[in-house]
């Protein structure tokens, strides 16, 4: 479990984060929505020692972050997959930039073989694996990144807008390759996002805004409360936002649908007369 307890954090006299307290359990997705500048990336670089507290404290199963004997042990636990997928790669070549992480475990030759043909197939660039980093699309890159961290076996990985800069169809492939991390390999996922429909995919979503925690709770729940959304910055789902303006304009609909699925059962049971 990670552990965040009574954490600020302050830069030239500023409050960036303000007073967090959460935990983060081994095997879940959870979601960080905000906007820009509410804190997001700071906490992120908290989780794994990037930055240490100077008020409250930060534990990863059971290691406070400020440890520094330990800090090893807490970046090998937790891994970061930054925004921009051009600035990760530490060796030119995708299956060196994989086994660098391992190499520098000291671990012997075989396991550090073993543990770059599993990080490359569970990302599904293994066919890629001979190729210069800086011949992969963004989205390969950030596969690549995802690559590198997971073959330290990490137990938590955070995703800090890992796809804000990636085309749809590649920010597709990094958010299914995310979600396969939690539920076979039992990872714990810490997403963090601008953008409401990707949360709506986690186990839970918390909301920050001004450095505060300022909601957590299941996807359903966050997104039944618009009013409370729109205040921390934040839009809608496309086909959340549909439900409430059809709720609005006085259809009798009880639910709030996140996806396009959801969206045409509600309105398939609308046009039937069920309202359940
Ligand atoms: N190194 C820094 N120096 C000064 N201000 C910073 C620094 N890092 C972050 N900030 C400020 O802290 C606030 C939160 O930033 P950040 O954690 O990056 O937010 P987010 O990731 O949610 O966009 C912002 O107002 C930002 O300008
Ligand atoms: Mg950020």
């Amino acid at each position: 479990m990670i552990e965040v307890k009574g954490l600020y954090s302050r830069i030239g006299g500023r409050t960036i984060l303000n007073d967090i307290n959460m935990r983060i359990e081994r095997g879940t997705f959870t979601a960080i929505l905000g906007r820009n500048g509410s804190g997001k990336s700071t906490l992120a670089k908290h989780l794994n020692g990037l930055m240490i507290p100077k008020e409250g404290s930060v534990t990863v199963d059971g290691i406070p972050t400020s440890d520094e004997e330990r800090i090893f042990d807490i970046r090998e636990k937790v891994g970061i997959v930054f925004q921009n997928p051009e600035s990760q790669a530490a060796a030119a070549i995708v299956e060196d930039d994989t086994a660098f992480g391992p190499e520098n475990l000291g671990l012997d030759a075989e396991e550090i073989a073993q543990r770059t043909e599993f990080a490359l197939k569970e990302t599904g660039i293994y066919h890629l694996r001979r190729r210069p980093i800086n011949e992969l699309s963004g989205g390969q890159k950030q596969l690549a990144a995802i690559a590198g961290i997971l073959a330290m076996k990490p137990r938590y990985i955070v995703f800090d807008e890992s796809t804000s800069m990636l085309d749809p169809i590649s920010r597709k492939k990094v958010i299914s390759c995310a979600r396969r991390l939690k539920s076979e390999l039992n990872m714990s996922v810490i997403w963090i996002t601008h953008y409401m429909e990707e949360a709506a995919l986690s186990d839970r979503i918390m909301i920050m805004d001004g450095g505060r925690i300022t909601a957590d709770a299941p996807p359903a729940e966050i997104f039944s409360d618009p009013e409370m959304t729109e205040e921390s910055g934040l839009c809608l789902p496309p086909c959340a936002k549909l439900c409430q303006m059809l709720k609005k304009s006085g259809l009798p609909i009880q639910r709030t649908a996140l996806d396009a699925d959801g969206c045409a059962d509600i309105i398939y049971k609308l046009m039937k007369g069920d309202t359940k």
